[in-house]
């Protein structure tokens, strides 16, 4: 007998979440039952998937009970926490946040990418990369596979959304504030204007700003984001040698994520070359004319499903190495749909 396998949303309520259940109901339905999991707060509120409205279930063990796979999409300590809970239930695991990413017994998934490491799962989980790194790995990997990478020097401008909806509410709060006034021209005046209370989970006013610094403090000055961006690459394109060197930072953009690329490659690069590769690779949008302003921006990207690449140029001082322009939405290509991708390919193995 077959049947649809039944799905688990848990973190349905939050900024990725709302994104994942319009891609659900946009996406070929291979799902039985779909059950909107989130905190205790948001227990009985009705939300829409697959045109039916869905009331939130709280999550504990109840929930989680008869379930085939539960895409998590939570704060890392919620996912570190119940997604064992949920494989112990029976489900098949796929986690958004960072609990599980450089774990070995867990496979990191981009499934235009490695989507035969998703069968490999001792853990019952598999994750999904940052959403800075997935703005980077369609393009990047595909550059790879042509000409064989050796090094990458990265800079993020990381949207708001990317730190949930608390920094979004807290970037919109600090718009409407500096919006008509003279604030940004002397020193301090936005950061004074903007006080404590209006920063969020942010480290420094974002609106009439740039905030050189995403994710928590690790050794040697760097950021955990900085330091994820180099790991995740390396384990998904499988070279654990890479040389990444990464900068995030922080711009007062809602939603999508844009990235500063210099990648060295073994072989020698054109620009004709690199325009083929990345116009044909799956996810990735070729947008380079800068003659004509086609070049890909946060606010033309936002609400599309790849990786826009432009503004490639071979390095004036190294025939080996490109300079280019990536950007994507964060929520929808960096996290909800690389999710039910991964999801989809895991209800492909249920008996039809
Ligand atoms: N935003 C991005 O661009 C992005 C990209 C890649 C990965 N991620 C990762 O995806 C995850 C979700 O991010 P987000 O931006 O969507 O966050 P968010 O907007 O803050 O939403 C968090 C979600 O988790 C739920 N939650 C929080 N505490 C919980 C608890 N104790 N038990 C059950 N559910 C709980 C929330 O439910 P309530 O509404 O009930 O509080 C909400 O549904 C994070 O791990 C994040 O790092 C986000």
């Amino acid at each position: 007998m077959t049947r649809k396998p039944a799905l688990a949303v848990v973190g349905a309520t939050g900024a990725a979440g709302s994104e994942l259940l319009q891609i659900l109901t946009r996406h070929e339905d291979v799902w039985g039952g779909i059950r909107l999991i989130a905190s205790p707060r948001s227990a009985g509120r009705v939300l829409s998937v697959r045109g039916e409205e869905c009331a939130v279930l709280a999550l504990d063990e109840d929930a989680l009970a008869g379930v085939d796979l539960a895409l998590f999409l939570t704060p890392g300590e919620v996912s570190a926490r119940w997604a064992p809970v949920a494989v112990s239930r029976g489900a098949v695991v796929v986690d958004s946040s960072d609990a599980f990413r450089l774990d070995p017994d867990v496979p990191l998934v981009v499934p235009e990418l490695n989507p035969h490491a998703a069968r490999l799962r001792p853990r019952g989980i598999v994750a999904s990369p940052h959403d800075t790194t997935l703005t980077l790995l369609p393009a990047v990997g595909a550059l790879h596979a042509a000409f064989g990478l050796r090094e990458l020097v990265l800079s993020s401008y990381q949207a708001a959304s990317g730190a949930g909806r608390a920094a979004v509410a807290a970037l919109r709060e600090q718009l409407a504030l500096v919006a008509g006034t003279e604030l940004g021209t002397a020193t301090g005046d936005v950061r004074r204007a903007v006080g404590e209370g209006r920063l969020g989970p942010l480290p420094a006013p974002l609106a009439l700003n740039v905030v050189p610094w995403t994710g928590a403090v690790r050794s040697d000055g760097w950021s955990s984001e900085e330091l994820g961006l180099r790991e995740e690459t390396r384990k998904v394109l499988g070279l654990p040698a890479l040389k990444v060197a990464a900068t995030c930072v922080r711009v007062p953009v809602l939603t999508a994520h844009s990235l500063t690329v210099h990648a060295r490659f073994e072989d020698e690069v054109t620009v004709a070359k690199a325009h083929e590769v990345l116009a044909t690779s799956p996810g990735v949008v070729l947008y380079d004319e800068p003659a004509l302003g086609d070049f890909p921006t946060p606010a033309d990207v936002v609400g599309t499903d790849p990786t826009w690449a432009g503004r490639v140029r071979r390095a004036p001082d190294d025939p080996c190495a490109l300079e280019l322009f990536l950007c994507a939405d964060n929520l929808r290509q960096g996290t909800a749909l690389n999710s039910a991708r991964i999801a989809e390919l895991i209800a492909a193995e249920f008996p039809r």
